[in-house]
């Protein structure tokens, strides 16, 4: 996977440097094109002169270093590279990247290129542990940088106890993996359903649910990663998405959900409702705030349409996997949504399980597909689990 790959190889100042050398040669030998970018304090306990041999390229250190006068260096670099691996990346190098600060060559290559950046920290136990460091890495981490330390996956996202710079081999190991997972749904369309409707009453109140948009839009971001083209259709939430190959569309009543659903809907390979829609709206809408009187008030409700099932009706291609949010007997109604809405799987929610459902970080949830075998999903959060029913999806459309 790294062979012939444009990679740049940021190296910051730690006593970790030594491995860094063999990381270049590895990647060398792997066939990639290596460009390795030093930090000054990189340069003391490294020759510049070690990694230009490894690499067979030159080293560059200084952003005011021209070699050649046709081009600006770092932005040169950062447009050439498809990859960016630091290793070792100390505590400074990690705070000025999350900090927008570009005051060297290698923190301003780095806001300057668009490529996968792997990081791979190595510093002090508890430098590592202190809270400017670890938001730091929560921060890259959410815009999408990806992080390879020792012992964790291809992306780590717990900061316990570690430091030490991960061993070269896994370092390519994790870039490997990750950019692997990269092609699974390479080339496919997604369109996205997620967060809660909201119906009017008058100007200052309405009907909506619990919703808090976190299931779909982990849905929306994991799809992305696994290089799906996504349009996101939102409902009200305060999450929010930063991916070039999302797409948003907000949307209030379920309504507009619908009309911006059925709008995206022709050419998707994929299509997720994982929206809480209103089922019911009030009847009438008031142009004004509406007073209160003596006695109760009482709100006549009629029917939203069924987007899902619409959607269901006129499915030519797409892969349509709705979302069952049931407190009880949910495989029951799970499997009664999957054939009414004509579905090609169904993800089934308990949201009466404890760590399932509304609003918080985790889920846990049954996919069943069309041929009735069904998929347990243990506590995860729900990144981890958008994980496992896009595979589950990406299955079963090859088996179809
Ligand atoms: N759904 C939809 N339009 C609606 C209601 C629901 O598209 N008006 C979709 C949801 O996005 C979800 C699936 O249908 O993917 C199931 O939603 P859920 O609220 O669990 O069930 P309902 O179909 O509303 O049925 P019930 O109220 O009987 O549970």
């Amino acid at each position: 996977m790294v062979n012939q790959k444009n990679i740049l190889l940021g190296v910051s100042g730690g006593i970790a440097v030594y491995k860094a050398c063999a990381l270049a040669s590895k990647l060398t030998q792997k066939g990639a094109n290596v460009k390795v970018m030093m930090t000054e304090s990189a340069t003391k306990f490294v020759s510049p002169l070690t990694f230009q041999a490894l690499s067979r390229n030159p080293v560059y250190i200084d952003t005011f270093d021209e070699k050649n006068p046709k081009k600006i260096a770092h932005i040169d670099v950062a447009d050439w590279a498809d990859i960016a691996i630091i290793a070792p990346a100390t505590a400074n190098i990690i705070g000025k990247l999350a900090n927008g600060i570009a005051d060297d060559m290698l923190s301003t290559t780095l806001l300057a290129t668009e490529a996968d950046v792997y990081i791979a920290p190595a510093m002090n136990v508890h430098m590592y542990a202190h809270p400017a460091v670890m938001q730091n890495m929560q921060q890259l981490e959410a815009w999408g940088y990806h992080f390879i330390e020792p012992g964790s996956g291809y992306l780590a996202c717990g900061y316990v106890g570690k430091g030490r710079l991960e061993e070269p081999e896994s370092i390519i190991q994790a870039v490997e993996n990750h950019q692997n997972r990269e092609q699974l749904l390479a080339g496919k369309k997604v369109l996205i359903s997620a967060g809660p409707t909201r119906e009017k009453v008058d100007p200052v109140r309405f009907f909506t649910n619990r919703s808090s948009g976190k299931m779909g839009y982990a849905l929306a971001e994991v799809a992305a990663e696994l290089g799906a083209e996504v349009t996101l259709v939102s409902g009200p939430v305060s999450e929010q998405v930063n991916h070039p190959r999302i797409k948003r569309i907000d949307v209030l009543t379920a309504e507009e959900m619908y009309e911006a659903m059925h709008a995206n809907y022709a050419n998707q390979d994929i299509v997720i409702k994982a929206a809480a829609v209103a089922d019911y709206r009030p009847k009438l809408v008031h142009d004004q705030k509406v007073k209160k009187q003596d006695g109760n008030l009482q709100i006549e409700m009629e029917r939203t349409k069924d987007i899902l099932k619409s959607l269901g009706e006129m499915k030519t291609n797409q892969f349509l996997v709705g979302f069952a949010a049931e407190t009880n007997n949910p495989m029951d109604y799970g499997k009664k949504k999957l054939l009414q809405k004509h579905l090609d799987a169904i993800v089934i929610n308990d949201v009466s399980a404890e760590g399932a459902g509304f609003e918080g970080d985790t889920n846990m949830v049954t996919y069943l597909n069309e041929a009735m075998q069904q998929d347990e999903v243990s506590l995860a959060s729900k990144r981890e689990v958008a994980t496992r029913i896009l595979e589950f999806i990406d299955r079963d459309m090859k088996d179809e």
